[in-house]
């Protein structure tokens, strides 16, 4: 009898420990009656987290930036050339979180240099010292999210793409369709460009961390922990993405001098130095082969006569 209750027992709490679990962070780690989780983000601390919703954008950031230090696996960190103007300068680096998990409007990533960020904490100002004062965060309203998926055999209904994209969005990130405002499609280039917009001023939805999840979901490995991919299904074809680019809209401008900029124009500039080269090449083979179509008929016509 006692054995019984004993193996009851143990039955209840391997059940217990089985639905102690986070199902929107495969890195955090679940215990006790209630279950509580918690993600590692330092040496010996803890960030406590609600799984039953998306964790903010800070805490993972926070998360993966010390799993970066300690050389465990995480994003994959500068394998693009170029990136957004506001993106691909800085990319990680270990945040400074609010109590409710937004980001401290001024970030320095633990060392003498600090910068303003936007509530996607991503940088708006240019760097400064110690005393550089951010008044306040500047929320980030629309997303811009510039998808390409891999070919579809026979293409894609465009006019199903938009009502489509918004249930994925909806059913993977729990997120309101009326937020997916438009929807471009380019089918030449897979391209796919989709603005999530909130009204000015609202503070209810955070953009920025639904778009974290979204990137990781198409660069790398899903933050979930089932690791189902995401892959939105348009009428009978299901998308297959296979990169993102986030561009992001603030409630003001951000205030980057040129100084900062400079990195984003001289990709720029090569992109333009190459298209032209390209140009040229093209130019010159085609007039290659024009002489030598020339040269060749030459003589053919040298017999004829
Ligand atoms: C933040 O600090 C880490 C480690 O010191 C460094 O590798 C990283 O480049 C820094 N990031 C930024 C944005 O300054
Ligand atoms: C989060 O906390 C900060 C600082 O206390 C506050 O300014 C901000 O309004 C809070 N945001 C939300 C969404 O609760």
């Amino acid at each position: 009898m006692t054995f019984l209750i004993a193996l009851l027992f143990l039955g209840l709490a391997v059940g217990a420990s089985a639905n102690c679990k986070c199902d929107t962070m495969k890195w955090a780690t679940c215990d006790g009656t209630p279950c509580e989780c918690t993600l590692l983000v330092d040496d010996g601390v803890k960030q406590k987290l609600n799984c039953n919703t998306l964790i903010p954008k800070c805490y993972l950031m926070k998360g993966e930036s010390y799993r970066a230090s300690k050389g465990q696996d995480t994003r994959i960190i500068g394998g693009k050339p170029v990136e957004s103007a506001f993106l691909d300068n800085d990319g990680i680096y270990d945040p400074d979180c609010e109590n409710n998990g937004t980001f401290k409007a001024r970030q320095c990533n633990n060392t003498d240099v600090c910068w303003c960020v936007n509530s996607a904490g991503v940088r708006r100002t240019d760097k400064g010292d110690k005393t550089l004062k951010c008044e306040k965060l500047v929320e980030t309203y629309w997303l811009r999210l510039q998808l390409t998926h891999e070919p579809v055999e026979g293409g894609i209904d465009e006019k199903l793409l938009k009502p489509a994209l918004a249930a994925a969005i909806k059913k993977r990130y729990n997120f309101d369709t009326k937020l997916v405002d438009e929807v471009q499609y380019d089918p030449d280039a897979n391209l796919i460009l989709v603005d999530v917009k909130k009204e000015i001023g609202e503070r209810q939805t955070d953009l920025t961390t639904m778009a974290y999840y979204m990137e990781k979901d198409v660069k790398v490995l899903p933050l979930f922990k089932d690791q189902e991919k995401f892959e939105p299904v348009v009428g009978t074809k299901t998308l297959k993405l296979n990169k993102i680019l986030v561009y992001y809209v603030d409630e003001e401008n951000p205030t980057f001098t040129m100084k900062a900029l400079t990195g984003g124009i001289i990709a720029v500039i090569v992109v333009v130095v190459l298209a032209v080269i390209a140009g040229l090449l093209v130019v010159f083979f085609a007039r290659r082969r024009e002489q030598q179509k020339y040269s060749k008929a030459q003589p053919r016509e040298l017999e004829t006569m």
